[in-house]
């Protein structure tokens, strides 16, 4: 029974926090409840560029056809996630290298994934950033970020048994 696993905390990393991250948090987190997984989710990006904004208004919008509201705010990652955190999933190559150089310790370094690596179906090497493109880049970061989410609540099944 899940009820009787271990809680997981779940850190969701991009680099802006406007676009993916945000919406990997809200995926993850509906379809985790769903499936009665006992975690705690939150997203930063690399970059505090955007810090104290709602998610891009064209991610909300894409995202709230397919039924899912964002509403958290962007923030900067901290060392101190590397604490707070048993996994810190990024997006992009990019955020993965940025995370390990922010990394102290091979603890660190064990938490960190790319959410690529929970596809089920999809073969993308990463989320793609749909900042500077049109709507079905965002479109396609939620169609790979269900699929990811899957797989990645799989892992987290299979991690506890
Ligand atoms: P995200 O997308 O990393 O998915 O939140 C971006 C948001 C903002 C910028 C780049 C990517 N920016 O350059 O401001």
């Amino acid at each position: 029974m899940n009820q009787s696993k271990k809680h997981t905390r779940i850190l969701f990393v991009c680099l802006g926090n406007i676009c993916r991250s945000p919406s990997a948090e809200t995926i993850f987190s509906t379809h985790a409840a769903r499936r009665n997984l006992s975690v705690t989710v939150d997203s930063a990006g690399t970059s505090a560029y955007h810090q104290g904004e709602l998610a891009d208004s064209r991610m909300r919008q894409a995202a709230a056809k397919r039924g899912y509201s964002i509403t958290s705010i962007s923030r900067g990652f901290i060392p101190d996630d590397f604490n707070r955190f048993d996994m810190i999933v990024a997006m992009d190559d990019n955020n993965y290298y940025d995370l390990k150089a922010a990394a102290q310790s091979i603890e660190h370094v064990q938490k960190i994934s790319k959410m690529k690596d929970y596809f089920i179906k999809h073969t993308y090497d990463h989320i793609p950033d749909p900042y500077y493109g049109g709507a079905a880049g965002f479109d396609l970061v939620i169609d790979l970020l269900e699929d990811a989410s899957q797989g990645l609540i799989n892992f987290i099944e299979n991690k506890e048994i």
